[in-house]
């Protein structure tokens, strides 16, 4: 059983948006509740793992028996998480910026009189799951999610190719129903051998019960 399989490892998530500051008072965010990523933290501990809860800026509360260490934009999230290795498993579930100001302003940006555009010079983010997936302390398995708006099934076989991730939770954002603020969601789990599984539309409780289920058959011994 999954709880036989799980009970002891150290599995650490990553979930939530990631707030990349402009200045004192602005940053760049996305939509990102973290209701997916917590689901999934909460039910790994229910099944006995030991679990690390990388957090980005949300407002919910920490799962029982989880460890939550929380962070605000993409580059502190990726020390905390590569931080933590050693560990079992890795469940990327956290929407990360892809790109984040090259420097934060120090002083509120302000407008002038007659300026119509202001321009912001963005820099790609390091990606967190590619690094941990590609890492010598590679976790014995690494999971990503995958939020699209449309080609769901191309882009997620893409990037659990192109981070070499072992499995990919794919789901449809932008529909009602699912994805970022929903408490239901439906997810398309696609695996490095080809296998793939659709989950849901369920509670994102039940879908966290059924990933690790997924993810504790798959575990390599
Ligand atoms: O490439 P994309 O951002 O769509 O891939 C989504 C997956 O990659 C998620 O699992 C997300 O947590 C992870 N990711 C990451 N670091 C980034 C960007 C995405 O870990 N900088």
């Amino acid at each position: 059983s999954a709880s036989e399989r799980l009970r002891g490892l150290r599995i650490v998530v990553s979930a939530g948006p990631t707030y990349e500051d402009i200045d004192p008072v602005r940053f760049i965010g996305n939509r990102s509740s973290g209701k997916m990523g917590f689901a999934v933290a909460q039910s790994a501990a229910r099944l006995g793992a030991q679990v690390v809860l990388v957090a980005g800026p949300v407002s919910l509360p920490t799962p029982d028996g989880v460890t939550r260490i929380d962070v605000r934009s993409a580059a502190q999230m990726h020390e905390a998480v590569l931080a933590q290795l050693p560990a079992d498993i890795y469940i990327g579930a956290a929407a990360v910026a892809d790109f984040a100001p090259a420097q934060a302003a120090s002083n509120k940006i302000k407008k002038t009189a007659g300026q119509d555009t202001l321009n912001l010079m963005l820099v790609r983010t390091r990606d967190i799951l590619a690094d941990i997936a590609s890492h010598a302390q590679r976790p014995r398995l690494v999971v990503g999610f995958a939020a699209e708006t449309d080609h769901v099934e191309a882009y997620a076989r893409g990037k659990l190719q192109n981070k070499r991730l072992d499995l990919i939770a794919a789901n449809r954002v932008g529909v009602s129903g699912s994805g970022f603020e929903s408490d239901d969601n439906t997810l398309a789990v696609y695996a490095a051998d080809g296998d793939s599984r659709v989950l849901g539309p369920a509670p994102k409780t039940a879908l966290a019960d059924d990933l690790l289920e997924l993810i504790a058959a798959r575990l390599p011994a």
